[in-house]
């Protein structure tokens, strides 16, 4: 039997010495720790092991505690059973190692026999043996590939500006990922804010491990029989989003920085002289007076409340850029503020810390106190005066100039009092907390659009997060398309990219091609960086203004499916980017060279990233058949094609059995819609839970929204449209039904009994390109033949045969 190591350097969990039951669980005491298992729902176990006297019980990313579930505990001569009827813990005794087993007896997870969990030093890890053929997915915001299987990452919030593609770490933390092998999936929360370290089977064929540089071994451990559930318990622990507002979900124009107003109002106006869909104008540091957040630049922005009243006319919002360095400045209203509140963050004397950022030298107000988060608020009513509603979070890991932020900077850590080595990993994330309850108290009931650079597991529940500051090149492009489909299998479902790369000037088709993908991707904004080439859907000619004018009216078309997933989002935690081994997990081919990119945006849509000087792409269409959204040809699924992929055309196909509820195109959010458009694509089984309320409150917690679950009977020919339950009043008073691929021989539809003609037509999303080059004939808008009919909006059920 394997004894329990000790070496001069390395210690593991012991040998049992004694046990005791708990209310949710047990505890035990070893001869080198004591660890507890504590049931957290019938698919989510969680392990605290310490060389402490006691267990801490503090997380800043855990909001919800153990659920009542069903679990037995029983005692063998050499382990102990914790069951539930989903999952086992097998607790060795002689040492102590952890087994997870499933139901039916299947191993699902061990602790590595001899290690278990070690400490080295300070240093906590736990050993898992790897499994033969196991793959890793998650871990947010990292680069690499999808299968993280042979790499390794560490956890330590960095302002990586200009990452390259295999950098690491960047600006968030997410201490989750899910370990796939022999068709079982389980996931690892690992809640400790220390840096921390992941090895999937790096420089070694043993083992899997995860480590933290101090503090407590405390993991989550979640079976269930899909990624999707994981997912689902992960958000259950750390929360999900609440609804952001629905123009937030417009497309953003952002540049480091637009200035002076006259700029901003020109911008405004030129989207809707060119009839290009947009919601928001993104104001970058310049806005401030010297780049002191809570000021503005009288200069160029002499009159901010009439600017953002004058914006909002146009129909747009404005999003400011929130920086936690708070310039060091007698006579600076935030600085002697702060001073007089104690807000600071200090170094062990009690003097503040000073770090150099935009303004010059900074202090940092101390997120993790909550008086501090307070006095963050108070800070905000004058903003909030003005009209402003969204709020970007920057530079909040921290960064300063020499990137060496000092690790012995105390924080209060919600009272319980940390330094930096613990702190570090929350305080964007603290941040985004502050912004975001203090400008939800202060907005009257209005929900606040935030944005944060800087994270930490549960960030999601406080806004959007975007990987930061990328590069103009195509294979950033493309791991940006990864990074977000990975984060949103890290619950962080709102998450994008900037469109057209920061660093770098992007090339026309670039960027052309990469707003094609963004209008597929949760937050759809473009930026980039100070000196740069302008970088407006026009600024790249006229063939990437009419391609993106195609593709952010297709994205304003689409807005109700989109905020149908948005409410997806909120209620279960399923992304709306979803990597294709959330529904793919056990074939290997989804996790195979370029088509590891792959990824559905919502259950409707596959999307195929490609690069931009691309003219042919190999695909992989997973099981099921799918149909082109250009021209509704149908391909088998499970094969590989090679497809065209001319700029103006991004390969994207639609399931069958898909469900699109989409709207007319509309110039941006506000418009009130009165024709719902529901896209039926014929062949197999489908559902999709449609939703509207009003976009801005939150009166939708107290049930005022509208919700209608739609499902569809390939064999029996039927739609079914449930009955509206929630009380929102929708502005829709038609539906119109579109029939993919129902073919000539149905003419007649009923609804509820009543017969109803179809008629055929002509559908394209997407207009033709013009005719800009004399030598070069544009193709003619790509169309496919469909039936509709059109029936009223009734909020009773509404059955449909053919
Ligand atoms: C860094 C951010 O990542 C970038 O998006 C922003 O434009 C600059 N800070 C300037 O505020």
């Amino acid at each position: 039997m394997q004894r329990s190591l000790t070496t001069p350097q390395t210690t593991s969990l012991g040998k049992l010495q004694s046990w005791s039951l708990i209310r949710s669980g047990l505890t035990g005491e070893t001869t080198n720790g004591i660890f507890r298992v504590q049931v957290y729902g019938t698919n989510t176990l969680r392990i605290t092991i310490t060389r402490a006297s006691t267990f801490e019980d503090f997380s800043y990313a855990v909001v919800s505690g153990p659920e009542p579930a069903e679990f037995h505990i029983a005692e063998q001569p050499d382990h102990l059973v914790v069951k539930t009827p989903a999952v086992t813990a097998i607790i060795r005794k002689d040492p102590v190692r952890f087994v997870f087993v499933s139901a039916d007896g299947r191993v699902i997870n061990e602790d590595d026999a001899a290690f278990g969990t070690c400490w080295n030093g300070e240093q906590v890890t736990t050993y898992k043996k790897l499994q033969s053929g196991e793959r890793f997915i998650g871990l947010g915001e990292k680069t690499g590939p999808l299968d993280r299987r042979g790499a390794g990452y560490t956890n330590w919030n960095t302002d990586a500006f200009a990452f390259s593609t295999g950098q690491d770490p960047l600006y968030c933390s997410i201490p989750f990922y899910m370990g796939i092998h022999s068709e079982l999936v389980y996931g690892i929360f690992f809640d400790n804010t220390h840096k921390s370290f992941f090895n999937f089977g790096a420089s070694n064929n043993r083992f899997s491990s995860f480590a933290a540089d101090a503090g407590e071994m405390d993991y989550y451990f979640m079976y269930d029989h899909s990624v999707g559930q994981i997912i689902n318990h992960y958000t259950q622990l750390t929360g999900r989003i609440e609804l952001p507002p629905r123009w937030s979900i417009g497309y953003q124009q952002c540049r480091y920085s637009y200035y002076p107003e006259k700029e901003v109002l020109t911008l405004a106006q030129t989207f809707r002289d060119k009839n290009i869909p947009a919601d928001v104008i993104v104001l970058d540091i310049h806005y401030m007076d010297n780049y002191k957040i809570f000021t503005w630049s009288r200069k160029d922005f002499p009159n901010p409340k009439r600017l953002v009243e004058e914006l909002r006319e146009l129909g747009f919002r404005v999003v400011i850029m929130c920086d936690p360095g708070i310039k060091v400045e007698e006579g600076y209203k935030a600085y002697d503020d702060g001073i007089k509140s104690n807000a600071f963050l200090k170094y062990p004397d009690g003097t503040p810390y000073s770090g150099q950022v935009w303004p010059g030298w900074c202090h940092f107000p101390d997120f993790t106190n909550p008086e501090t988060r307070q006095w963050w608020q108070e800070q905000f009513a004058e903003t909030i005066e003005l009209g402003v509603e969204g709020f970007w979070n920057d530079m909040n890991e921290i960064a300063t100039w020499g990137q060496m932020l000092p690790e012995n900077i105390e924080l209060s850590f919600e009272g319980n009092g940390a330094t930096m080595r613990r702190g570090r990993n929350v305080y964007g994330f603290q941040m985004a907390r502050s912004t975001y309850e203090g400008t939800k108290a202060l907005l009257n009931g209005k929900r606040p659009f935030n944005l944060t650079r800087s994270g930490f597991a549960g960030v999601q529940r406080y806004g959007a997060v975007w990987t930061g500051d990328n590069v103009a090149y195509d294979e950033h492009m493309m791991l940006g398309t990864r990074m977000v489909s990975c984060m949103g299998m890290s619950g962080v479902a709102f998450c994008g990219y900037d469109i057209g790369g920061f660093v770098g000037e992007a090339s026309s088709r670039l960027f052309a091609r990469w707003l094609s993908i963004g209008a597929f991707s949760p937050f759809f904004r473009a930026h980039t960086m100070i000196n740069s080439r302008d970088s407006e859907p026009w600024a790249y000619g006229e063939e990437v203004e009419q391609i993106s004018r195609n593709y952010i009216r297709f994205r304003y078309q689409l807005l109700p499916y989109i905020y149908s997933l948005f409410y997806d989002a909120a209620t279960t935690g399923m992304p709306l980017q979803r990597s294709l081994a959330i529904n793919y997990t056990h074939n290997p081919r989804i996790y195979e060279g370029t088509f590891q990119n792959q990824y559905l945006f919502g259950p409707a849509f596959l999307v195929i990233p490609v690069e931009s000087d691309k003219e042919f792409v190999k695909a992989y269409l997973p099981e099921g058949t799918w149909f082109s959204l250009y021209n509704g040809q149908t391909y088998a699924g499970n094969a590989e094609y090679i497809l065209e992929c001319p700029l103006r055309r991004l390969p994207v196909f639609v399931k069958a059995g898909a469900i699109v509820p989409m709207q007319p195109v509309v110039q941006n959010t506000d418009v009130a819609q009165e024709l719902l458009i529901l896209h039926i694509y014929i062949g197999a089984d489908g559902s999709f839970t449609y939703y509207d309320d009003d976009g801005s409150t939150f009166n939708y917690q107290a049930g005022n929204h509208a919700r209608r679950d739609i499902s569809y009977s390939a064999n029996q020919r039927k739609l079914t449209l449930g009955a509206v339950s929630g009380s929102f009043q929708s502005s829709v008073s038609n539906i119109k039904l579109v029939f993919h691929g129902l073919g000539t021989s149905v003419e007649t539809i009923t609804v509820n009994g009543k017969p109803t003609g179809l008629s055929p037509e002509m559908n394209s999303f997407f207009s033709a390109l013009e005719k800009f080059d004399p030598f070069y004939d544009p193709e003619p808008a790509p169309a496919e033949a469909v039936h509709s009919a059109t029936m009223s909006n009734e909020s009773h059920a509404i059955t449909i045969t053919w």
